[in-house]
């Protein structure tokens, strides 16, 4: 059997990381002990993959070590890094007792047409993990395959599972960053959170679950205010999610004419000039309105970074003089490991699937399509044009190395 792996060449290599190359190489003939053969039926695609892509190989992130880059055409784990991808796939192979051929599951896969995993013993009716003890023990969640037979939030029809890969791996950072800042009563009651790269999926679910708590706390006062480029201004201001939305160019004016009142900034886009211009904004105030700012994502990192900036806001002495708020980076596993100790498994289930359904019958109104691409010339085109382009977000990808005539979707019976 042939497989396909969609590989980027390492920015450590000095190839140009944007020249992404779809790999062929042989299926392993014989599965060791303990493993499952996955076969990826298709994964989303979004900014979220280009940060990954970008920080594969930043030593605090090192998204190139979880799927490996096969050794085949040129390629090697040395020159190449896997760019994993959130997607749904079927078991086609097993040698665990525990985990069964024919299993539909969702997991961070790698962009192939197949994956072989390691699968570790503590397998449960909701999950199995790929032991990776190279990584640090907080990237358990990337290590989950979720089971989707024992799913609460598993629908089997092609459209749910394709809202599902786009949705899923965003929606609930911003779910639970909205539960973390609500738990501090928005730091101390802040009536103002401006959001960058507002028309991303993650910002753009943040303001969606900001709004849906002003409206269980009858709390008008809270306004959302989104920051984007002005190609996308129009789109951000159609989804109806923003109080106000202003671009990148213009911004500094406008939000002067704001009422007065705290305000909280979170990063979307991981820019130090915007970011320098929004502290410049808030120096000037004068009377330390910016409660706190936090680092949420890194839609304008690029390619060919192997480390973040650390630049992005104020210096440690402005911080320690109070001239400045400090950074504070929301890391989701940690805030759910303190959520676990605090409510119930149930009741986290409960609060999840809440939401989730909320979000699967409110996302139709918003202007996103899906974009489904299938096929590796295909799926090798389309990230090309994304390099050449950027994202735009009205583009919801669905990929997939497998072709046009395959029949995607579930297969075999729940
Ligand atoms: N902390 C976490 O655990 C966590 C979890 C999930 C996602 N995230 C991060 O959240 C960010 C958003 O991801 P997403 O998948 O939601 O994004 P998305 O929906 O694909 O967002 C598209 C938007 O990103 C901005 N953008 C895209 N390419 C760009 C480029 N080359 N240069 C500058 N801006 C660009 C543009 O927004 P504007 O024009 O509005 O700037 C664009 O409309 C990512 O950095 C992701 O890694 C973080």
């Amino acid at each position: 059997m042939e497989n396909l792996i969609l590989c980027h060449p390492r920015a450590s290599s000095g190839q140009d990381p944007n020249q992404a190359i779809i790999v062929k190489c042989e299926v392993p003939q014989t599965i060791p002990n303990d493993h499952v053969l996955l076969e990826v039926d298709r994964f989303g695609f979004s900014t979220n993959n280009m940060t990954y892509q970008a920080l594969g190989e930043a030593l605090h992130f090192r998204y190139f070590e979880f799927h490996h880059a096969p050794e085949a055409e040129g390629a090697s784990s040395k020159t190449h890094g896997v760019t994993p991808v959130w997607g749904f796939g079927t078991i086609i192979k097993s040698t665990h007792p525990k985990v069964h051929t024919g299993e539909r599951v969702y997991g961070y896969f790698a962009p192939a047409r197949y994956l072989l995993l390691s699968v570790s013993p503590d397998v449960n009716k909701y999950a199995f993990f790929v032991p990776r003890p190279h990584l640090p023990p907080d990237r358990r969640p990337y290590n989950q395959i979720t089971r989707c037979a024992a799913d609460p939030l598993y629908d089997p029809s092609p459209t749910a599972e394709d809202l599902t890969m786009l949705y899923r791996p965003l929606f609930w950072t911003s779910f639970w960053c909205e539960d973390w800042l609500n738990s501090s009563n928005y730091k101390g009651g802040s009536t103002h959170i401006l959001i960058s790269s507002a028309s991303s999926k993650t910002a753009f679910c943040l303001a969606y679950l900001i709004r849906r708590r002003n409206s269980l706390q009858g709390s008008p006062t809270r306004r959302v205010i989104g920051l984007t480029s002005t190609k996308n201004l129009a789109f951000t201001k159609s989804l109806g999610l923003y109080d106000h939305t202003f671009d990148y160019v213009s911004f500094d004016t406008s939000l002067g004419n704001l009422p007065r009142g705290h305000w909280i900034y979170v990063d979307v886009a991981g820019n130090d000039a915007l970011n320098a211009r929004v502290r410049d904004h808030f120096r000037a105030c004068g009377d330390s309105e910016l409660a706190t700012c936090i680092a949420l994502g890194l839609t304008n990192i690029s390619a060919s970074t192997i480390e973040p900036s650390s630049a992005s806001w104020g210096s440690d002495s402005d911080v320690s003089q109070g001239i400045d708020p400090k950074l504070e980076h929301f890391f989701m596993p940690e805030w759910l490991s303190i959520r676990k100790q605090q409510l119930s498994v149930s009741a986290i289930a409960q609060m999840q699937k809440e939401a989730w359904t909320m979000l699967m019958s409110d996302c139709g109104t918003w202007s996103v399509t899906l974009r489904r691409i299938y096929g590796p010339d295909q799926v090798k085109a389309a990230y090309e044009e994304i390099v050449r382009r950027g994202l735009v977000p009205e583009d919801a990808f669905v990929w997939s190395l497998w072709g046009e005539t395959r029949e995607y979707g579930l297969k075999v019976k729940l």
